[in-house]
């Protein structure tokens, strides 16, 4: 596979010299009155998702070129690579296959979908697994002395299923209580334990290694807790989500759940890591969930570049980003129970293409991932949108509106939804026909995402097409998406820092690092 990087392709030449002459100058006003074709050119409906792109600063010129960088950039055949489980995490080795944990198990019968045995036989595991996750979600489900699920687990094993339980509340189970603990801060499972009761919990351990350090104490602390409160049975009330089953074993957990190396963290909603969302909404709640990713799986495969909603997306995050520099994004998803959407995107694409070096390790002289931010609109409105309207900063903003509520209160979801159009509309036009402190200049970026209505099958089409869309923006900038070297350096100090913490060795400490660690060992405070 010959994967070429976006700053060495012809077309890339080509974009700059597009920005200098009049790229940079693109006013979305004007070029709406100019072009009376530019919503068609800049929009486009994929599975679930329809996604108006028009109020961008970029023209049609621009748009071809970067269409031809992703061709020149081997786009097509980086993707096939994708969809045939090569390796193409290459810093680990290890396939990425997340969207076989979507593949229907009616496509099992025919060989010829999968590129080697070894595809299809991961085809076959992951349908086993997944029937017999399901079918123990379904006990949960009708075991009515389950009242309070705990989920143990932190970053990929709780954004994506803790997003997920929340957007589709409407979908859940009364009698259900699904509680998060991610955090190692002890207020967070302390709070938690305080509301539950052993008998009536089932604590989900969700680790792919097994090993994260805030995960194990935390399900230390919950078996410590179960055992000092009376529970009777750690076999039926902890079950494990994991790689690392062997771990889960030794820990003391009969019940696993196991997935497998290909399936990143961050990437693992679809996997055994959803089973507390499979317990809220139920097996065909579930399987819609992954019908819908796999629609979307389906359109980001076959459709040509310029009719797929992931390319289309990752190509305008680039031209935002290298060319006009802006540096973050702000996602507004108007549904509340999309609240936790901002996070999962922050994982999803600062922990994938938050590289500053190159699939091969050489460093790259252009910027990555932007900072992705944001909260449910209207809140935000009244928070942080005077800066987005009229700082000195421009941030792209993505809206995320749903057509349907799901709730019967009048009026709510109308003023809702004309509050996301109007500040779409607001942040383009601004208002010259008032000066000084009340002046918009305008032309402010944004893209709309609409959903017909928030279910599981248009939930995991959204989150599909962000997954591609970050598959897509690496691919481009040449870098392995699929790894996440930048988190180590931390956990390793943070080791050495316990140990120093009990012993009060400072060797080798700056004088900032030493000095906060004596004001921690300072008399009075909770640790020697
Ligand atoms: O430290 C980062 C990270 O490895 C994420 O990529 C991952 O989602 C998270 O930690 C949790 O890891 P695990 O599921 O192995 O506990």
């Amino acid at each position: 596979m010959n994967r070429v990087r976006c700053d060495r392709t012809p077309a890339w030449s080509a974009l700059q010299a597009v920005w200098q002459a009049d790229g940079q100058d693109v006013d979305l006003r004007s070029a709406f009155e100019a072009d009376p074709g530019r919503l068609e050119a800049f929009s486009l409906q994929a599975p679930h998702v329809y996604a108006d792109l028009s109020k961008n600063r970029i023209d049609r010129v621009a748009q071809q070129l970067l269409l031809d960088l992703a061709q020149q950039c081997g786009l097509e055949a980086h993707r096939d690579a994708l969809f045939s489980g090569a390796a193409i995490n290459t810093t680990e080795d290890r396939a990425v296959m997340h969207w076989l944990l979507r593949y229907p198990a009616s496509a099992l019968m025919n060989q010829g979908e999968f590129a080697t045995e070894l595809v299809a036989d991961s085809a076959r595991q992951v349908h086993q697994t997944l029937d017999a996750m399901l079918a123990y979600a379904q006990a949960v489900r009708s075991d009515e002395t389950l009242t309070d699920i705990v989920n143990i687990g932190i970053g990929g094993s709780d954004l994506g299923p803790q997003m997920a339980v929340q957007a589709l509340d409407a979908f859940a189970l009364a009698g259900k209580r699904l509680h998060f603990v991610s955090n190692v801060d002890g207020h967070e499972l302390a709070a938690v334990l305080a509301r539950v009761r052993p008998e009536n919990t089932l604590f989900l351990v969700a680790s792919k290694t097994f090993t994260t350090i805030e995960t194990m104490t935390n399900a230390a602390t919950a078996r410590a807790w179960f055992q000092a409160q009376g529970g009777q049975d750690v076999g039926r009330h902890f079950a494990a989500l994991t790689t690392n089953v062997a771990a889960a074993r030794q820990f003391g957990i009969r019940t696993t759940f196991g997935f497998w190396d290909w399936v990143g963290g961050r990437y693992s909603l679809w996997s055994a890591i959803g089973l507390p969302l499979a317990i809220a909404i139920g097996e065909p709640g579930f399987r819609q969930l992954l019908a819908g990713a796999h629609a979307m799986d389906q359109h980001f495969r076959h459709a040509a570049l310029a009719d797929n909603l992931p390319v289309r997306l990752a190509l305008i995050d680039l031209w935002n980003r290298n060319f006009h520099g802006f540096s973050s994004r702000s996602i507004a998803p108007y549904h509340s129970a999309l609240r936790r959407l901002p996070a999962y995107l922050q994982q999803l694409e600062m922990e994938s293409n938050g590289k500053r070096v190159d699939a091969r390790g050489e460093a790259l002289p252009f910027a990555t991932s932007p900072v992705l931010w944001g909260e449910p609109g209207t809140n935000g409105q009244h928070a942080y949108f005077q800066m987005l309207h009229q700082g000195t900063d421009v941030v792209p903003v993505e809206f995320v509106a749903v057509r349907r509520a799901r709730h019967d209160l009048p009026g709510h979801h109308d003023l809702l939804l004309c509050n996301a159009v109007a500040q779409a509309q607001a942040l383009m036009l601004g208002r010259s026909d008032a000066g000084g402190h009340r002046h918009f200049t305008g032309n402010r970026p944004s893209t709309f995402l609409l959903l017909d209505d928030l279910t599981p099958a248009s939930l995991g089409a959204l989150i599909a097409l962000q997954e591609h869309r970050v598959f897509v923006s690496g691919s481009l900038w040449g870098i392995n998406s699929f790894d996440q070297w930048g988190v180590e350096l931390g956990k390793v100090l943070a080791r050495d820092m316990q140990a120093r913490l009990v012993s009060g060795d400072e060797a080798g400490l700056d004088a900032s690092t030493a000095s906060l660690l004596r004001r921690l060992r300072a008399p009075g405070s909770a640790t020697p």
